[in-house]
């Protein structure tokens, strides 16, 4: 069966003689074990909520089927998600690598949290490729890679990184929101775990929070469930099954997310009040020829640069879209625009544009509307300017 297919038909009811086609919502903190034998044993798939239920099961059949590993867990959201896979390898005195655009509360939970407890971070340069072995120590136990980074869109050499990592023995963790599993496979090129904040594309309807860690193999697996477990992290059956109808749709959406944002892009490109469009697909971006070779798509959100603006005239520019919403996140079927402060993060190499960088979610609205929309915002800020 293709991708596609199977998408349709991952983790789906099979009770005769009739089924819904959904797995339905099943809401359980406890879980009743017939017969003492059956209670001790535990039951080797179902035992208490916390560790999930039959609509958790579809749902990570799924996932894991899109991601080809060995197993696929859920956390309570997509931060959960990418601390739990950092915090399953290391141990006091331990050294961690992690890619210089990653998603920022992850790099505070690397600088204040793993600090506190005798963990070293080092940040790389997203470009880094096979030089990473340089910056690995014995002690070095992850690397930590975002592909794209999801305000720059720098593309890293993954399968070069997997390959560093194999050979000094440290986990590879890819966060691979912005591909969601369909345009990239870390685990194909190498990656031990591939990390989705499945609130953004898997879900797609920006109505709930989830996180999914996808691993290699049994041994990655088992460390990543004890993490899991030993933290605590919960997913509500609720949500489970909204991610599970949202895996469903995922690859027309993705494909309509991906022809709204090439279109915007090169929109963008052509105005005269933008220096620079970040985006993947672009020649200009950085690691676009990696972009090519590891990824079969693009999705919807992506970057641009402007020219420098006074503050009051980049305020007019917000203010005045009325299709573009203004939130942090990205994923849903909703366009969204926003700022964003790259320069306020980086520490590997700083990032120096004189501009300010504008971060653009392409939802599956009419194109021709969304255009209309930042035509609008555009004269809004030019008329300040002026
Ligand atoms: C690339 C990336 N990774 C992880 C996360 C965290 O996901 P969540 O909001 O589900 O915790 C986000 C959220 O914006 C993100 O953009």
């Amino acid at each position: 069966m293709k991708e596609d297919t199977k998408l349709a038909a991952a983790g789906r009811p099979h009770r005769r003689p009739s089924h819904p086609v959904n797995t339905p919502v099943e809401r359980a903190s406890t879980y009743l074990f017939p017969t003492y034998d059956d209670l001790i044993e535990g039951g080797k798939n179902i035992v208490y909520g916390r560790l999930g239920g039959p609509t958790h099961r579809a749902l990570e059949e799924g996932v894991n089927i899109l991601e080809g590993g060995f197993e696929t867990r859920l956390a309570s959201s997509g931060l959960m998600a990418v601390n739990a896979a950092l915090l399953a390898f290391v141990r006091a005195g331990d050294h961690v690598l992690v890619v210089d655009t990653v998603y920022d509360p992850v790099r505070k939970f690397c600088d204040r949290f793993l600090k506190r407890f005798g963990v070293e971070t080092t940040y790389y340069d997203p470009m880094i490729g096979a030089g990473i072995e340089d910056l690995m120590r014995a002690e070095t136990k992850v690397i930590l890679a975002e592909s794209p980074g999801s305000l720059t869109f720098e593309v890293q050499d993954l399968p070069a990184i997997a390959d560093a990592a194999r050979k000094k023995g440290a986990k590879l963790v890819v966060d691979n929101t912005w591909g969601a599993g369909y345009f990239l496979k870390p685990i194909a090129l190498g990656a031990h775990v591939s990390v989705q904040s499945g609130t953004k594309y898997l879900s797609g309807h920006a109505d709930c929070l989830i996180g999914t860690l996808t691993s290699a193999d049994e041994a990655t697996s088992k460390q990543i469930f004890l993490a899991l477990l030993q933290l605590g992290s919960n997913v509500s059956a609720d949500d489970a099954y909204l991610t599970l109808r949202g895996l469903r749709t995922l690859s027309a959406r993705l494909r309509r997310h991906q022809e709204n944002g090439l279109a915007l892009a090169k929109w963008l490109q052509k105005r005269p009040e933008v220096d620079r469009v970040l985006h993947p697909a672009f020649k200009t971006t950085p690691g676009h020829a990696i972009w090519k070779r590891d990824f079969t798509g693009a999705s919807g959100l992506f970057g641009a640069v402007l020219k420098p603006v006074a503050p009051p005239a980049l305020k007019a520019f917000f203010n005045a879209m009325k299709l573009f919403g203004m939130g942090y996140s990205w994923g849903g079927y909703e366009s969204l625009c926003i700022p964003v402060r790259p320069e306020a993060y980086r520490t590997a190499n700083p990032w120096t544009e004189k501009g300010p960088t504008i971060r653009l979610h392409a939802g599956l609205e009419d194109i021709e509307d969304l255009i209309v929309d930042l035509d609008r915002a555009f004269a809004a800020m030019n008329a300040v300017k002026e």
